[in-house]
């Protein structure tokens, strides 16, 4: 099949090179030509496990290609994915401006009865206006197809390939079975559905697995006061499959590019439409207020952080990207700032991207001993491999008092026993 994907964001670039993984032709469009270009070459311009291999594969192969003209690669495709970000605006709604734009472009070089997915995070009725926006530009007939995305960062082509669920929204059968048709090398299950609940089904995944993690801190919260312990708590009830284990990791709350705008686009949906999704504020609050837990243990512990050296090791929201936006470490490494704390950070690969945010409010390591060193207490902010395998008794031996925060629960409890001079913080664990 032919496929033109639009944008070569995490999602677009992601989806282009696995449907060509399984033989599909594809080409990539992107207004930025510096991209266009490294990715010609095999250069991602994001730190994704995998990526890079296909990408070099099957642009070498050929069924891969890139482009900056709307022209060149939408005119021959028969299934255009719009996969362009939809960012919050500061109302908390979904900006559909790059989402309108990619409406225009595509109507300008649309073949006859192509269909146009669209990928995007959008919220309830985009796609019936988007549809609306092409009418109006094009006499061309043309088809339309709610896919949302569920791929996670850091394990993008994975999910992509061995994806729990595909959703086919549309109104039109035989638009949805070539949909269909183009997914079933990937031989994973497909819901079909009507376009607007294909739209719901992506913001209600994403608003219930926040409230999960909400929901997991405070019980973590409560474990804490009354001495229970998180790990066998959320063991336990993971057991129950109603349940479920995943999304039960208590820690310093969610971050990243998507549960925090997606929240606040369906609770001011839910707003529009005069429903009061009370749970949406509290998810939202509780993460608010779980991203300071480290600051306020310290402050505690430490009573004055003015001059105090604090290492934080990871920036990024989650392990295994650089991705910094909307990462917990930004609301830390500012109340740090703000008490007047020496703060240095080691990241393994978001520091650049750290630097973009935070300048020089904080200074920045090249490796955990540079962090480390001489430190009044580190802050585990990120759980990447590098600082599980951490020898912990090491650490302490070069900070100048022994005090670990751990925002993500990254060791066993024998490991940080065995090291006897250490003082040791988790989350809704008694600290040791
Ligand atoms: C999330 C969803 O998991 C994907 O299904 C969805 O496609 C994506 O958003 C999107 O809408 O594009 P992602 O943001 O990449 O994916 O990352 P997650 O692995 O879901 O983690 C999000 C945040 O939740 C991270 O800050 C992570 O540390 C936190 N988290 C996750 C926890 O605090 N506890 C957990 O048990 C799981």
């Amino acid at each position: 099949m032919k496929i033109a994907v639009l944008g070569t964001g995490y999602v677009g670039l992601s989806t282009g090179v696995c449907l060509s993984e399984v033989g599909h032709h594809v080409i990539c469009i992107d207004i930025d030509d510096q991209k266009i270009n490294r990715l010609r070459q095999g250069i991602s311009p994001i730190y994704e496990p995998g990526l890079e291999d296909l990408l070099t594969k099957n642009t070498a192969a050929g069924n891969l290609q890139f482009t900056t003209s709307h022209q060149e690669g939408i005119e021959n495709a028969e299934v255009i994915i719009i996969a362009v970000g939809t960012p919050q605006r500061n109302d908390g709604a979904a900006d559909l401006s790059y989402l309108l734009q990619a409406a225009k472009d595509v109507s300008a070089h649309l073949k006859p009865d192509s269909i146009v997915v669209i990928k995007s995070t959008v919220p309830v009725g985009t796609n019936d206006y988007v549809k609306s926006i092409i009418t109006n530009h094009t006499k061309k007939p043309f088809k339309m197809v709610s896919n949302p995305e569920f791929l996670r960062q850091g394990s993008a082509i994975k999910d992509t390939m061995k994806a729990d669920r595909i959703i086919i929204g549309s109104e039109d059968k035989e638009a949805a079975l070539k949909i269909q048709e183009m997914y079933r090398p990937l031989n994973v299950p497909i819901l079909m559905t009507n376009v607007r609940s294909a739209e719901m089904i992506k913001y209600a995944s994403n608003a219930f697995l926040a409230t999960k993690i909400s929901f997991i801190n405070e019980i973590a919260n409560l474990c804490e006061a009354v001495g229970a312990n998180i790990i066998d708590v959320a063991n336990g009830m993971g057991k129950d499959k109603r349940i479920g284990e995943a999304f039960l990791q208590a820690g310093i709350g969610y971050g990243g590019s998507c549960f925090p705008k997606d929240v606040k686009a369906l609770l001011h949906t839910a707003g529009l439409h005069g429903v009061d999704f009370s749970l949406l504020r509290e998810t939202i609050a509780i993460n608010d207020e779980q991203q300071k837990l480290l600051f306020t243990k310290a402050c505690s512990r430490l009573k004055q952080l003015k001059d105090k050296k604090i290492a934080m090791l990871g920036l990024s929201f989650k392990p295994e990207t650089d991705d910094m936006r909307e990462a917990p470490s930004i609301k830390i490494a500012h109340l740090l700032h703000e008490a007047e704390a020496k703060v240095v950070a080691y990241d393994p690969v978001a520091k650049d991207n750290a630097k973009k945010i935070l300048g020089d409010t904080i200074e920045y390591a090249s490796s955990v001993d540079q962090a480390i060193e001489n430190a009044d207490a580190v802050f585990i902010v990120t759980e990447w491999n590098e600082f599980k395998q951490l020898d912990l008794t090491e650490v302490t031996k070069h900070m100048k008092q022994p005090i670990i925060f751990d925002g993500r629960n990254c060791f066993e409890e024998n490991k940080i026993r065995a090291c006897s001079k250490i003082e040791y913080y988790p989350v809704g664990k008694p600290a040791i």
